[in-house]
């Protein structure tokens, strides 16, 4: 019998900080917590389906990185930390969701320079319920996004729990209606979502995503399925786009761990192709899920 339900656990959730399950509303961290001083600190968010972790190796990956961009080490080995996510998931019984983990420099006096002797790092880990009925029904229909200005810094390389531009440019999106707000640079290019990877596939079929580089975060799902279209002999090409070329895109689709290549329907309220989801996104979203053995 599994362990977990579809719901999750009957008793409430389970949250983990520094070595301890915690009911979820107990859980905490010291209010000189660098993460909640100054935003020192760094996350992953992978997904989970059927009690399963998703792109679990490429996500430790880009954590390790992003510590190591902050100078730190992982708090853990990753085969411990492996099984933390585990319990995580057992402990939730959530079968299908959404595990946030979160690395801070640890508790100290405030000072913008870190300490020379480095606290113990705070460790979290997090657990909910994806609404799959909402999921369902936006790669279904499509979801609308908004452009908003990219005021963000010249580190979006590195997955910082520092992210007030990115709400603040989702809750504008919001207000305009849109599921996601797709972030635009000075010179009129589109970066990414607020918090996913943006694509658009242009006339020819030929897929469009933006290169890598510190202006965006390196996706995890952008990656698999980069490698899933390169197996699948797709044509694609990692470029800038402007928002003008988006419009007149035939398709246009995020991707992210909350959801894999969720077709993009209308931008600033003008519709993209036909204004309906389009075979493209979809043969990705295939292709990826049998590349991260989604079933
Ligand atoms: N966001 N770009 C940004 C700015 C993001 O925050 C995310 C992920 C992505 C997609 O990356 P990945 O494919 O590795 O999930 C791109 C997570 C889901 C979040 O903040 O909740």
């Amino acid at each position: 019998m599994k362990k977990w339900s579809a719901t999750g656990n009957p008793t409430g959730r389970i949250a983990y900080v520094n070595g301890r399950y915690l009911p979820h509303a107990q859980a905490g961290v010291h209010i000189e917590d660098r993460a909640l001083q100054l935003g020192d600190g760094i996350y992953e968010v992978t997904n989970v389906i059927d009690g399963q972790p998703i792109d679990e190796e490429p996500h430790l990956d880009r954590m390790e990185r992003s510590l190591r961009e902050l100078g730190m080490d992982m708090p853990m080995g990753r085969a411990a930390l492996k099984l933390v996510m585990r319990e995580m998931i057992a402990r939730n019984r959530i079968a299908n969701g959404l595990l946030y983990l979160q690395v801070t420099r640890g508790a100290a006096r405030r000072d913008h320079v870190p300490p020379k002797n480095p606290p113990r790092p705070t460790l979290i880990l997090t657990m909910r319920a994806q609404d799959m009925a909402a999921l369902a029904v936006r790669m279904e229909k499509g979801i609308a996004v908004s452009t908003q200005p990219d005021v963000r810094w010249g580190r979006c390389d590195i997955k910082t729990v520092q992210l007030l531009p990115n709400l603040l440019a989702k809750q504008a999106a919001k207000q305009a209606g849109a599921f996601e707000a797709w972030l635009v640079d000075d010179d009129g290019y589109v970066t990414e979502g607020g918090s996913t990877n943006a694509w658009i596939v242009d006339g020819e079929g030929h897929v469009i995503t933006r290169d890598l580089s510190s202006a965006i975060l390196p996706g995890v799902t952008r990656k698999i399925m980069l490698d899933a279209m390169a197996a699948a002999q797709v044509k694609v090409v990692e470029r800038k786009f402007t928002v003008t070329e988006a419009l007149g895109a035939r398709e246009a689709f995020i991707s992210s761990a909350t959801g894999a290549a969720v077709p993009v329907v209308t931008i600033d309220g003008k519709p993209i192709g036909d204004g309906r989801p389009g075979p493209v996104t979809r043969r990705i979203r295939d292709l990826y899920a049998e590349k991260a053995g989604i079933k």
